[in-house]
């Protein structure tokens, strides 16, 4: 069964709207890993719009399956993931301005300054993965920086499904790349505008390992409850 991570970052975007005390991050890990799922995802932006230092120390002390922190190379979020220890760290572009994570990390392009953040997170025994689009050189590249996890940006499956374009040939696209990059010897887990309605094709591709999802479940969770919302994703990834 495809792992679920959930990612919980829009629990706290909710209270940032407010900038108040709830709703609480940490409440939305209990009640996930209540539900079932494989592990907790947050994103330390360097602009902190939703989830904030203290975020992730208290996330950090109470999650009992697995921490995924999404961060850029920035520096002080690197010495930041070095103190906190998460299980794994996937590194991601980030631009101030944007929505969310508009694309992937151009490893080719950036490969000095990716394999010495790559090196350090793993010195320090925390697992690396790249978010990174499904196209074979980023692939190549995360694999030549060190990684053994490569996460693959689904943004442009999400958005062919949504407005109708051909989600057919984007998915095709997603099993190719990650047909090559399992035979490389990569780990694959894929992630971003999953949801309930075409979240399956993505999670039946062979060897899926992990799908990283976050605003279907904090928007249905807004009418069911995260845990009914978690568990139903769970389903879906059965
Ligand atoms: N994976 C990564 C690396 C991301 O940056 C995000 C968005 O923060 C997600 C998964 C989850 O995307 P969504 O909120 O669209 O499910």
């Amino acid at each position: 069964m495809t792992r679920l991570g959930v990612n919980i970052d829009h629990v706290a975007t909710v209270r940032e709207a407010r900038k108040t005390i709830e709703p609480d991050p940490v409440q939305a890990v209990l009640e996930s890993e209540k539900a079932g799922c494989s592990g907790i995802v947050c994103h330390l932006r360097k602009d902190r719009r939703h989830i904030g230092d203290n975020d992730l120390s208290r996330i950090k002390d109470v999650v009992t399956t697995h921490l995924n922190l999404e961060m850029s190379v920035d520096p002080e979020i690197v010495e930041i993931a070095l103190r906190t220890l998460p299980d794994e760290t996937t590194i991601v572009p980030e631009k101030r301005q944007e929505i969310t994570t508009e694309g992937g990390l151009d490893v080719s392009g950036n490969y000095e300054k990716v394999r010495d953040v790559v090196s350090r997170l793993r010195d320090k025994g925390i697992d690396v993965s790249l978010f990174i689009d499904p196209e074979e050189r980023q692939a190549e590249a995360a694999k030549k920086a060190g990684v053994d996890t490569v996460e693959f940006h689904t943004g442009r499956y999400a958005e062919a499904f949504i407005g109708g374009g051909d989600h057919e040939e984007e998915l095709e696209t997603l099993r190719k790349v990650c047909a090559t990059a399992m035979g490389e010897g990569l780990r694959v887990c894929a992630g971003h505008g999953l949801t309930y309605a075409n979240v399956g094709p993505v999670a039946r591709i062979e060897g899926m390992y992990e799908l990283n999802i976050g605003h279907s479940i904090i928007s249905r969770a807004i009418f069911t409850g995260l845990y009914d919302a978690v568990k139903e994703m769970k389903e879906l990834l059965r």
